[in-house]
């Protein structure tokens, strides 16, 4: 038997239903903030990755070479390429420039559950504006795309890297440990550093401290102001303190981040809990060019996960229609009702193994057709339709325009 490869998964038809649904919510919720959809390759030069981060990011990654010798690599995310996009084909275009994408993104991680090889993201990004302002309709976005998903509880962390920067050069930490320093923020591993730092307590501090607090903690307090200017905004959005926190913690992993970050977590994952995360990045140099962008990509998967877990429906496949039809006499004007069903846009099938009665009914309920539709000899004398609700098993007798038009009311796409 052949296996699937590690940390891929089979997406079953129910899966895919409820997949498309939550894309639906997420592409309507991002044209609604006046975003447009784009979509890269699935494949680039490993180089654009490796620009940023460095040769070891090509161990999360999963590169190889083509027949031509060239290094190539599986997208792990879509922002690098989004930028090299912009830079290539876009820098025109009026600002802001607002995009999103959906797709699969491939990173060599050791699978566990709610994390995979092959994952997909949904994401954006607006490119052009620098203000307080923009950082706010990025992270109420997220927000909304989470509301609108019907996620009920999922914490929104909110941070300003340029505080913890601000701090770290105020104490003449060289600008190599910075990362370091972060990554042990990250991974909670902060004591580790004791004995090299004398600062720690009070990053501690820092790290927990409300805005006022902070303040007191830096001299240059411009990171803050920005911050609070975009909290502020976020108010005229309809957030507040009780749809998000202020957490210094939120340090990022990917290397580009430079201002205002964010994550969110559904806490009921466990270990694999965040299930969004974005901010202020800069990687525009790449490329030679000098242009703000912010966005952030959803873990498509883990909010699925994060719903199945607080058991909401985003949607569970109901067609309308399951037509049985009765002897050989009936077929013809079966099809024909087949026909007249699907041109009217009603989700319409039929019974193709020619099972009794009976287990046509058992397959139609096992596979939550609302109605199927009997026809047989006397459907067939009388011009009429016998029609069954799946749900409560009552029969009408409808003719062809009145069954029409009641499967037309009951149609959902
Ligand atoms: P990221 O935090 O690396 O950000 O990934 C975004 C989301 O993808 C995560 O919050 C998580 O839910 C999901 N994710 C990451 N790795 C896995 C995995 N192995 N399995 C399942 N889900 C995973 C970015 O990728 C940035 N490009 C976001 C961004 C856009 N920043 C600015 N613009």
């Amino acid at each position: 038997m052949i296996e699937r490869p590690r940390g891929t998964r089979d997406l079953l038809p129910e899966d895919m239903y409820t997949r498309n649904k939550f894309e639906e919510i997420l592409r309507r919720t991002c044209n609604n903030f006046g975003y447009q959809e784009i979509l890269t390759p699935t494949y680039e030069h490993t180089k654009l990755f490796t620009e940023r981060s460095g040769p070891s990011i090509v161990e999360d990654l999963y590169a190889f070479k083509d027949k031509s010798e060239r290094d190539i690599a599986l997208r792990p995310e879509f922002t690098a390429s989004v930028m090299r996009m912009y830079a290539q084909g876009l820098r025109e275009r009026p600002k802001p420039l607002k995009l999103f994408y959906f797709g699969p993104t491939f990173r060599y991680e050791r699978p566990q559950a709610g994390r995979y090889r092959e994952f997909w993201q949904f994401g954006t990004e607006l490119i052009g504006p620098d203000t307080p302002r923009a950082d706010a309709e990025n992270i109420a976005l997220a927000h909304f795309c989470m509301l609108n998903s019907g996620l009920k509880e999922f914490t929104l962390k909110i941070s300003h890297l340029g505080i913890l920067e601000t701090f770290l050069k105020e104490k003449n930490v060289p600008p190599d440990d910075v990362r370091e320093i972060y990554h042990a923020i990250d991974k909670e591993t902060l004591e580790e550093l004791d004995n090299r730092y004398d600062f720690l307590d009070e990053l501690g501090t820092l790290l927990t401290s409300d805005m006022d607090t902070m303040k007191d903690l830096i001299e240059n307090t411009n990171s803050v102001d920005h911050l609070q200017c975009v909290l502020n905004t976020l108010e005229l959005y309809g957030m507040n303190e009780k749809n998000y926190k202020v957490d210094l913690s939120t340090v990022r992993g990917l290397d580009y981040y430079k201002g205002v970050v964010f994550e969110i977590d559904a806490e009921k994952l466990g270990a694999e809990r965040q299930i969004c995360g974005g901010g202020d990045y800069c990687l525009g140099d790449i490329f030679g060019i000098d242009i703000s962008s912010k966005g952030f990509a959803i873990g498509f998967d883990r909010t699925l996960l994060a719903l199945e877990k607080e058991k909401t429906d985003i949607g569970i496949w109901r067609p309308t229609c399951y037509l049985i039809p009765i002897g050989e006499d009936a077929l013809s004007y079966t099809y024909e009702l087949l026909a007249t069903l699907r041109t009217e846009d009603i989700t319409a099938d039929i019974e193709l193994m020619e099972r009794s009665i009976g287990k046509a009914l058992a397959y139609a309920d096992r596979m939550n057709f609302k109605y199927s539709i009997l026809i047989g000899e006397t459907e067939l004398k009388e011009g009429s339709f016998t029609v069954k609700n799946m749900k409560d098993g009552e029969q009408i007798t409808l003719k062809k325009d009145e069954l029409i038009e009641e499967m037309n009311k009951h149609e959902s796409k």
